[in-house]
Formats: C-alpha cells, structure tokens, sequence
C-alpha cells in the first residue's frame, strides 16, 4: 500500500495525527448513510489523546484491543502515550476490528505507518486487522458467567474503543448471540461493552466513548448488571453539551468516556474521579469530582443506575436524595402509561365534541400536559380532543379521579425534563377520561390523591431539584414509569406540607415552586455555568 494512495506524508508527523487525517479524508470519501448504517463516526484526536491519557501500564510487554476501530486513531494515540510514559516497554501485540472494507486499507496504512514509527524506536509491533463482526466472533464468551476467561481469544492488558452506536431489533443476530446483556431493543455499542469486559486479563483496563445512554433504562439493566460486576470504574469524562464533541460528524449525542478495570470482585468504597466538559473547547480544563463507587451506582439496587454528577450541587442534590426513604408505592401511589394508543384507536378519536347520539370522554395528550396545568381543549391536527365512552372503548378509558399527568417525553428543547400538570375530577363532569400512551399518570389505587398532596407532587417534579436529578443519571429525553417508581420522595407530609403553602400563595409559577424547595431542603446555589 503506497502512500501517495491517500494523503500526503508529512515529515515526523505522528501516528494519532497522520490516522486521523486519513480518517477524515475517508470520511469525506463516503456517503452519510454508509457513516450511519456501520455507525461510524470517526475520534478528533484530541479526543483519542484524552482516551489514551487515562491508562497506565508498566509492562514490558502489552496487547491490546480496539474493537470497531475505524482508522485506529485509539490505538494509535493509546500507544504514542505508552511510549511516551512506559519505559520500559519493548513490544506490542495489537488486534483491531473493522467490519467496513472499503475502509481496511486507510486500516492498514495506519498501522504500518505506526509499525514504522515503533521501529524507529526499537519496540517490537505485531497487529492483526480482523474484518469479522466483532459481537459475533466474540460473544459466546458472555454466555458462561463464572468461567472467568471462557473465550477462544487469549486476553488483553487493554481495550480501548469508539465502537458503533445504533440500535439493533431484537431478532438481530448479534442481539441474539449477545442475549445474556439484552433485554428488549439493545444498542451495538453495550454489546461492544460487555463482551470486551469479558475479553480483558484481571486488572485490565478498558476505556470506552460512548454515549450516556446505558447509564440508565431498562433496555440496559441486564448489561448495566453484568458490566458493573466485572469491571471497577475508575475514571469518568463527561461531555456536557450535546453539540461539541463530535461537531465535525454532526453527531448530536450526550457523550461519555469510561475507565475501568477488570475486577473479580469490585470494591464498593473505590474512589472514581468524574470529569466534565463542554466539548472540545474545555477538553484540558474539565471541572472534577470524586465519588466512592456505591455513591454513583448502587448494584443492590433494583435498575442499577448510574449516577454521573459533575459538581458541587449534584452532590448536594444527590444527598439530598439519599436521606429520603419514600417512594410512590409507600404512599399508596402508582403511575401508569396512557392506555389510549393513538394510532390504535383511530376509530375512537373524535376531533369535535358531538352531543347526543354518541358519549364522549376528554382525551388528554402530551401536549395538554403544561407544567403546573393541563391545557384541554387545543385543537391541533390529527390529535382529537376526545374519545368516544363504548363497550369496545371502555378497556382503554380511566375513571375521572384526582391524577397528576406527567409527559413520558420531553423534547432536547425543553427546559425541563420533567413536565406535569395537576389534575382533579371537577375538571369536566365526566365518568371516564381517555389518557393519550405518551403520557403518565399517577393516582392512588385505592382512594382519591388529595389536592394538597396532588399540588406538592405536581410541584417536586417541576422543580429544578427534580429535573437536577434526574439528569444526573438520564442522558435521554423519555421518562420512564419505571424510573419515576424508584425515585426516591420526601416524607409525605413535606410534599402535602409544600402542596398547602403553594395553595395558600395561590401562585403555582415555577419561580415561586423553586424558591419554596430551595428553602425546604437546604439547595445550594446552582452554578452559573450549568
Ligand atoms: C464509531 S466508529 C469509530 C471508529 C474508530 N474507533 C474511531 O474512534 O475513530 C465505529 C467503527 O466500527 C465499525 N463497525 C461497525 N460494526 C462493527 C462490527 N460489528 N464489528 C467490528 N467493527 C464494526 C464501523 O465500520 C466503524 O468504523
């Protein structure tokens, strides 16, 4: 392979600079759908330098992986860093994989490149470009939980990866093989994830770039389970805005970078240092917290969650939270997803009210959902107001009782994550209401929600202290029913207690919301930057 092919050489240029040029010329070569459907968005180097940065090693003698490795910008950064801060290392064994072929050649120019360079420094290279799907050659390994090294593929010191992002159905063959970390829809790059966690010797260390997804959600419980098992997180960095980090591919992802360490057995009081950035911009200068492993994940925990907190009033948030033991069942509280699936029940819909020949019921959307107050009628087209009340219709409508509707989505335009409106029953005079799929509510199975106990709520999951939280852990834009039931609430008698104030003030602004809680539990001032 010559390389006048790509680009040109430019004296003593090295490794991570040369590939990433290559990468970018090929980038430029490949139509947006080939980027998208192998879910290949390339590392700025920097961004490489940072990954490789974050390991260290002393061996004299170290193998690694890069599994979807593109033009193998990690690898090549992960080992200019080595060489720089391990002197005594004399040779590397370095396995990548590249399912892409048209892209095997920029591959394979960048690592004989890299070979080269190595030489020059008397250090040994040997590497092997494999083109199989990495899950697929690699995931019978996950199968077998207490056979520590149970796959054909001897072990590796570290893995480093930007492996593909994109979801799989649940029929993929790389979801079926990897079934031991998939419940429901999985993304490509947790099953990169886990099988690399089981691909690394005791006391490996892996990095990964990813975007923040797995930390929580029930589509990556079982992987957050096993993953969090075997692999010890030392050090996190998060990217704070959607935009910076991969601007020049357009990629609009909450990114985050992980170091782990292969453990047997991870030790709950581990120290793990969380970084955060904007993008690019602040890359060398990201504010840093340290928090002891069970204070960011608790793995007795029923979802697992990972906790990212990123500064001085996340911890205090995340303390605040700590100290309350109620939850929406305790109080005798449930939440529930509208059963009235649009598309489903087009027969039902009807856009205007019509008195007489038929019965009709309010239907409640997400968009009649407002913070602090539901907004119904709006008339929009495509989203009736209304659903008929029939034998047929009747499984899919809810008795008109005291709720609080909360949006099961929130848009990445939105303020806040969480977005709620109270709702009592003299609202209309009707038996029965209709609650649109995109949207929660929460009521008291037996017996009726209170006004103050609806109002104190409505109000804590407005607040900034509540949408503070939950972005501590969710990185996407849905609210599961499943997250709410978990989240911890103060003792019942705060929320009636903040519900009465609000009622006397007769002021529900969200102004006036934040000002009662920061006074109730202690918040500290939110930093200007966030
Ligand atoms: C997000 S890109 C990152 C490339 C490179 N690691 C970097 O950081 O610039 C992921 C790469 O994985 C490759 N890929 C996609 N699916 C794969 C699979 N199943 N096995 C191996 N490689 C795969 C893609 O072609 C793409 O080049």
């Amino acid at each position: 392979m010559t390389n006048k092919k790509f680009i040109e050489l430019v004296p003593d240029e090295k490794p991570g600079i040369y590939t990433d040029r290559l990468g970018l010329f090929y980038a430029k070569s490949v139509k947006q759908d080939h980027k998208k459907a192998n879910g290949q968005y390339f590392t700025p180097v920097a961004i490489a330098q940072l990954m490789a940065s974050l390991t260290e090693n002393n061996e004299q003698h170290i193998r690694v992986l890069d599994p979807g490795c593109g033009t193998a910008v990690l690898s090549c950064a992960l080992i200019e860093s080595m060489v720089s801060k391990n002197k005594k290392l004399k040779s590397i064994e370095l396995v990548v994989y590249e399912t892409d072929l048209s892209l095997i050649p920029y591959t394979q120019e960048s690592l004989s490149y890299l070979k080269n360079w190595l030489q020059n420094k008397d250090i040994n290279f040997e590497y092997i470009i494999n083109s199989n799907d990495f899950v697929l050659e690699n995931s019978d390994c996950l199968s077998d939980h207490q056979n520590l090294f149970s796959s054909n593929m001897k072990p590796f010191d570290i893995i480093i990866s930007n492996p593909p992002y994109f979801k799989l159905s649940i029929d993929d063959k790389r979801a079926t093989a990897a079934k031991a970390v998939v419940n429901g829809h999985p993304n490509i790059y947790a099953l990169f994830m886990a099988v690399s966690a089981r691909l690394l010797k005791d006391s490996g260390q892996l990095i990964f770039i990813t975007p923040r997804s797995y930390a929580s959600g029930r589509y990556f419980k079982l992987f957050r389970e096993y993953f969090f098992k075997i692999i010890e997180l030392d050090k996190v960095h998060l990217f704070v805005s959607r935009k910076d980090t991969f601007s020049r591919d357009n990629v609009l992802q909450e990114t985050v970078i992980i170091k782990g360490t292969r453990k047997e057995k991870t030790d709950p009081n581990h120290i793990v240092h969380i970084y955060s950035s904007n993008g690019l911009k602040d890359i060398d200068s990201p504010v840093k917290k340290s928090f002891c492993l069970n204070e960011i994940i608790d793995l007795k925990s029923n979802e697992k969650i990972l906790y990212l907190p990123t500064n001085d009033y996340d911890e205090n948030i995340l303390n605040i939270f700590k100290n309350w033991n109620g939850y929406l069942n305790k109080y005798n509280i449930q939440i529930s997803t509208g059963p009235v699936v649009a598309f489903r029940s087009l027969n039902y819909i009807e856009e205007t009210y019509r008195n007489g020949t038929v019965f009709l019921a309010p239907l409640y959307w997400l968009h009649n959902v407002k913070q602090m107050y539901l907004e119904w009628p709006i008339i929009k087209p495509a989203k009736g107001q209304y659903i008929r009340i029939s034998n047929e219709s009747k499984p899919l409508l809810i008795p008109n009782k005291n709720y609080v509707f909360l949006r099961r989505f929130s848009s990445k335009d939105d303020k806040s994550r969480l977005i709620a409106s109270p709702y009592f029953s003299n609202f209309i005079d009707a038996e029965y209401i209709g609650v649109e799929n995109k949207v929660n509510y929460i009521y008291r199975p037996k017996g009726h929600l209170q006004r103050n106990e609806i109002i104190g709520l409505c109000a804590l999951l407005n607040s900034n202290l509540f949408d503070s939280y939950f972005r501590i852990f969710n990185g996407n834009v849905n609210v599961s029913a499943t997250e709410l039931k978990e989240i911890p609430l103060p003792p019942l008698e705060k929320i009636k207690e903040i519900g009465d104030l609000l009622i006397q003030k007769n002021d529900f602004s969200i102004e006036i919301i934040n000002q009662i809680i920061k006074q109730q539990f202690e918040l500290i001032p939110q930093y200007e930057e966030n």
